[in-house]
């Protein structure tokens, strides 16, 4: 059983789903194992290796990126590395001050605080936990109405690791109290490959390099979703074929899912034709489309946007987003009139 299984105040909901024992198998453990992400690995490793050699904790971490890149596997692997405990929350799951007051005075010298989507923590919260990054200490309030006091308590040394897709929301003090900021991105078609093989031979999935390929090109550079992705590929290959995972039970999997070969889905292809046809291909404002699509604009931001504007379909501009010419032959859209030059 996982620590997030048998300790649930550690853990949001949203964590007990995605970590089963298979995705949680899936997860390199040190950096080694870690593929991509070269630039934060390699200055992750002198950080980490400079911290040992003076026997401290190692500086807060601030990991930022679009969703599914690795944030939390990057923080399992920095505990893993650094011999320490690892405790999962999220900015939404810490509702109070004290709520974060009972999570630090629990933990141990030099483990790891975990905390996702830190853009979300509550401004009354964030504002005990800036003394406590700084100084670890917490100044608490005590006592009854009349005579309420505040005392102050000593905490553990710890390192933070927060992760957010999007590090423009936090807060100037609390993005500056992180000594390490590493940014993720989305992941090449050749990396995505060797996470797909890797995974493979974690599942014991039979896989040559050309099927992991077709997976890892249409996974939007995401290894969440080329670990999805090849779960599913197995399903079809495993009840259609001999259970080997190649380039045609790959496209043939990837076809039934309605995933194009540069990893559009349903929803993608529907985002664009809307700005076409409803806007002239762009510019629109994104709380427009959000509700044109019925779609949260964070969502369209965070989950949809970074992978469309990657591969030059989507650009932003002062006033809105505008289709380019790109996905307009993806699309087999003609370009009609004087359009914009993106
Ligand atoms: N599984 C998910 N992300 C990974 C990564 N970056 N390296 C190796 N395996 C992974």
């Amino acid at each position: 059983m996982s620590e997030h299984e048998t300790n649930n105040r550690w853990t949001a909901p949203e964590y007990a789903e995605a970590d089963s024992e298979i995705e949680l198998s899936l997860r390199p453990k040190t950096l080694d194992q870690y593929i991509g992400q070269d630039i934060a690995k390699e200055n992750l490793s002198v950080y980490m290796n400079a911290a040992k050699m003076r026997g401290e904790t190692l500086d807060h971490c601030l990991i930022y990126g679009p969703p599914g890149l690795g944030k939390t596997t990057l923080a399992g692997i920095i505990a893993n590395e650094m011999g320490v405990n690892l405790k999962i929350t999220s900015g939404p799951a810490i509702e109070r001050p004290c709520d974060l007051a009972a999570l630090m005075t629990s933990l141990d010298e030099g483990d790891v605080l975990f905390i996702d989507e830190i853009h979300r923590l509550p401004k009354m919260v964030a504002e005990v936990l800036y003394p406590a990054m700084e100084d670890f200490a917490i100044d608490i309030m005590v006592g009854p109405a009349q005579a309420k006091h505040s005392i102050r308590l000593d905490l553990p040394h710890f390192t933070l690791v927060g992760a957010t897709t999007r590090s423009g929301q936090l807060a100037a003090p609390l993005r500056d109290r992180f000594g390490v900021q590493l940014r993720l991105e989305l992941y090449t078609p050749e990396q995505l490959g060797d996470i797909v093989m890797r995974s493979a031979g974690v599942l014991q999935v039979p896989i040559d390099r050309d099927g992991a390929l077709e997976i890892a090109s249409r996974s939007r550079g995401t290894p969440r979703i080329a670990n999805r992705l090849l779960k599913r590929t197995r399903d079809f290959a495993q009840v259609l074929r001999d259970g080997r995972v190649d380039e045609e039970v790959a496209r043939y999997a990837l076809e039934q899912l309605r995933i194009d070969e540069l990893g559009l889905d349903d929803f993608d292809r529907r985002m664009l034709s809307t700005i076409i046809s409803f806007y002239g291909g762009g510019p629109v404002g994104v709380e427009t489309l959000a509700a044109a699509l019925g779609e949260e604009a964070v969502t369209i931001e965070d989950v949809y946007e970074p992978y469309l504007m990657q591969i030059g379909f989507l650009s932003r501009t002062p006033r809105g987003r505008c289709v380019t010419a790109l996905a307009y032959d993806h699309l087999g859209i003609e370009q009609q009139g004087q359009q914009s030059l993106f």
